[in-house]
């Protein structure tokens, strides 16, 4: 779809990383943006430095794992905006689980899933049937990861099969607005080619007393200061893609109606023609790579 002056974007997860990243490249486009974010402090930085900038800002604190919650975000930005015009379902988790899947907390996966898959559905559920009732242009773009997009990182196994749900979700809403012949479009994005030094491995400064550890972690977290310092450590190179440079590839994506925005990136495409060839040959899996992220 043309991006257009006065149009509206809503990004939830925008108080840090690349959601606001994005809503600032929205601003930089003219559109007016909302900002969804569970971390207050962070939200109010966030809108006073967007406002600064010039940008016509609303921001509001939501949990997207509470239906009600965003319901009436939506209700406020109709509100407010009367449009919207792009939606990005992008807050996320680290989900913070340890060892071996018959090992971990429910209240891990628990509380993953609450953001990273039901807030991407109630984001649709909330704002999806108004965006296509308007009759103007629309998008969606929700934030899936390599870890599940692709295939799982073993070691980040939760947050891995919510990613993956992501992808189904979205291709499922694809076909959905198709068969609707809506206006409205839909993109599935890999954040990347790299990591991204964003505020995702201290997921757990937001999680909720309700999803809250049934056990104590056996380990400590660990920062990405100091998961980067063993990666070096140990002798592998790490690279990470500039938070900018995501939204630059969003923005590039809703302009050319690209479902999936998925960098360019051997070892991506190496990863899934191993996926696909595994599957297609009946052969195990692996491809599997293990990677310390817990
Ligand atoms: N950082 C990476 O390397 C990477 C890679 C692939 C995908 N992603 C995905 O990108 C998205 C953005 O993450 P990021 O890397 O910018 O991390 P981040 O922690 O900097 O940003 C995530 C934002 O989501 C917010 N949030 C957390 N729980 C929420 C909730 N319940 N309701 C509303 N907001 C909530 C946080 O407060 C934070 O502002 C996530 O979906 C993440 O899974 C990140």
């Amino acid at each position: 779809m043309r991006l257009a002056a006065g149009q509206v974007a809503v990004v939830t997860g925008a108080a840090s990383g690349i959601g606001l990243a994005m809503a600032r490249r929205f601003a930089a486009e003219g559109l007016k943006v909302v900002l969804a974010d569970v971390e207050e402090a962070a939200l109010e930085k966030a809108f006073t430095r967007l406002r600064d900038e010039g940008a016509e800002v609303l921001a509001r604190t939501v949990d997207v794992g509470d239906r009600t919650a965003v319901l009436s975000l939506a209700d406020a930005v109709y509100d407010t905006f009367g449009a919207v015009h792009v939606l990005c379902n992008n807050a996320g988790v680290g989900s913070g689980a340890e060892g071996r899947m018959w090992e971990h907390d429910p209240n891990d996966w628990k509380w993953a899933f609450s953001v990273n898959v039901w807030g991407v559905f109630h984001g649709i559920q909330a704002f999806v049937p108004r965006m296509i009732a308007s009759g103007e242009p629309g998008h969606v773009v929700n934030t899936s990861s390599a870890d599940g997009g692709i295939a799982p990182l073993p070691t980040a196994s939760v947050y891995a099969v919510t990613k993956a749900a992501v992808v189904t979700m979205t291709e499922s809403l694809y076909a959905h607005l198709k068969a609707e012949h809506a206006r409205v479009g839909a993109s599935v994005l890999f954040p990347g080619p790299h990591m991204l030094r964003t505020g995702l491995w201290e997921s757990h400064r937001n999680r909720p007393g309700r999803y809250a550890k049934q056990r104590p972690r056996k380990t400590p977290y660990r920062s990405l200061d100091q998961w980067e310092a063993a990666m070096k450590e140990a002798g592998h190179e790490v690279a990470f893609t500039p938070v900018e440079e995501v939204a630059e590839h969003v923005v590039e994506g809703i302009r050319a109606d690209r479902f999936w925005m998925l960098p360019p990136s051997e070892h991506s495409d190496r990863q899934i023609r191993a996926r696909a060839r595994s599957m297609l040959d009946r052969a195990d899996p692996t491809y599997l790579e293990s990677f310390v992220l817990d």
